[in-house]
């Protein structure tokens, strides 16, 4: 049995603040410990309450004065889109024409995706993001890769095989049939293989036609359990395309309701531009609109309402995602700071212990998973991070005249990247640093 105690300054959400007075909300424990016994946290509280818990001959390692939190969770990243971000476009349209779909045409070559697939989970990692919910291309070489490079790293994943028969390029496109046999076929060599989870995943309405929704619908049938990704309203001119591609719908959410798509286990990325009636839609069926700030600058896709969204009188669950690589930072703390950029724009105040809630519990309530990831409490797996505010010379600077957590978790998020990354654990074992290469 392995047993590892960490000591450090320790933050875990209870549930999502209220305010920034909301003390209530969270655990913070300025001199803490953590036990760890093979991969769970056992025990969690003061240090000295720990150690005197944990056996003599434990390993201990002092993250003093660093904080400790739970592992970063991504809800949204493209694995095959590492080599498109930055990539100069127009608009969503053009960015995907242009440059992302003929990157992904790449992935049908089983060494260029497990090539992809180590850079990648080395870079969440140096980012200390420990869980992301991935969408692969469609080839199924794709997920292989995606999943086999996850076990090898003991790191909970979701992800699945895009499914996509229509307007791309050849060498993108199944069939209805193809995409759900072949997602049938990750399911049962993956899900579950591991910590992997298997998402249904047809692209957005514009890639799938008719008949491959419906294959869709029959996966999420058969499969009820499992998390279902889709595109929802991120910009207009591909709202207006969707909604003539599908005249019988009442508007682009309606498309997926009627394929039995939406529910608690649904993520559907961007979803900016809803109307009441979708928003409504959204939240009677616990569907999770997933925001993505970094992409919906970059792409000029439009300011996602999160704050108005939430507190509506029926609130809609909400994610938060670096949606790589649309989006232009790996770093859940940096796309925390463009989400809280585009609320100012819109009036509203998105606080930093807000911030911190919706990159980790928030971010697991969102997937259904709090009970195994996104927070210290016993029991769940020990996927960790732990974070310097004081990383660069000008972090160190500001910190001088910082008095309470909330400033340092808001200097954390508005300067802070990799750098302020000290550690990343995986099921308790240190992963920052450790190559797959
Ligand atoms: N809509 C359909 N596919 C994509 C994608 O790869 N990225 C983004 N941002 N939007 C999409
Ligand atoms: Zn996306």
């Amino acid at each position: 049995m392995t047993c590892l105690l960490l000591r450090g300054r320790l933050l875990s959400f209870h549930r999502a603040p209220e305010s920034l007075t909301d003390t209530a909300s969270y655990l913070y424990e300025e001199d803490g410990g953590l036990l760890i016994e093979d991969g769970r946290i056992v025990k969690v509280g003061t240090y000295r309450d720990v150690k005197a818990f944990a056996p003599d001959t434990v390993e201990e390692v002092d993250h003093r004065p660093h904080l400790i939190l739970p592992g970063l969770i991504d809800t949204h990243v493209h694995f095959p889109q590492m080599q498109v971000i930055a990539s100069y476009a127009a608009n969503l349209l053009e960015w995907l024409n242009t440059y992302t779909f003929p990157e992904e045409c790449r992935f049908v070559e089983t060494a260029h995706a497990a090539r992809i697939a180590t850079h990648f989970y080395d870079e969440f990692l140096r980012q200390g993001t420990t869980t992301a919910v991935a969408y692969c291309s469609v080839h199924k070489t794709s997920a292989d890769a995606f999943f086999a490079e996850a076990m090898r790293r003991n790191m909970l994943m979701v992800g699945g095989k895009v499914m996509m028969d229509r307007n791309a390029p050849q060498g993108l496109l199944d069939t209805a049939q193809l995409g759900y046999d072949e997602t049938r076929a990750v399911i049962e060599e993956w899900h579950g293989k591991g910590r992997n989870h298997v998402a249904i995943t047809p692209r957005f309405a514009i890639t799938s036609t008719p008949e491959q929704m419906s294959a869709a619908q029959a996966l999420a049938q058969e499969f009820p359990d499992l998390h279902i990704q889709t595109h929802l309203s991120e910009n207009h001119d591909e709202i207006r395309y969707t909604c003539e591609l599908y005249p019988e719908a009442t508007d682009y959410t309606d498309i997926y309701a009627r394929y039995g798509l939406l529910g608690k286990k649904t993520l559907l990325g961007h979803a900016i531009h809803l109307s009441e009636r979708e928003a409504d839609v959204l939240a009677d069926t616990g569907s999770v609109a997933v925001h993505c700030p970094t992409s919906n600058l970059f792409l000029g896709s439009g300011l996602f309402p999160l704050k108005a969204l939430a507190r509506r009188q029926k609130p809609v669950r909400i994610g938060v995602a670096t949606d790589i690589g649309g989006g232009s930072s790996y770093s859940m703390l940096k796309t925390l700071d463009e989400a809280y950029k585009i609320q100012q724009l819109l009036g509203e105040r998105l606080n930093p212990l807000d911030s911190f809630y919706h990159m980790t519990r928030g971010n697991a309530e969102a997937l259904s998973l709090a009970d195994r990831i996104g927070t210290l409490e016993e029991g769940t797996d020990a996927d960790l991070v732990v974070l310097d505010a004081a990383a660069t010379p000008a972090m160190k600077l500001r910190m001088e005249t910082i008095n309470t957590l909330p400033e340092e978790l808001f200097l954390l998020q508005t300067l802070g990247d990799d750098r302020s990354v000290v550690e990343t654990y995986v099921a308790g074992r240190a992963m920052k640093n450790v190559s797959g290469e």
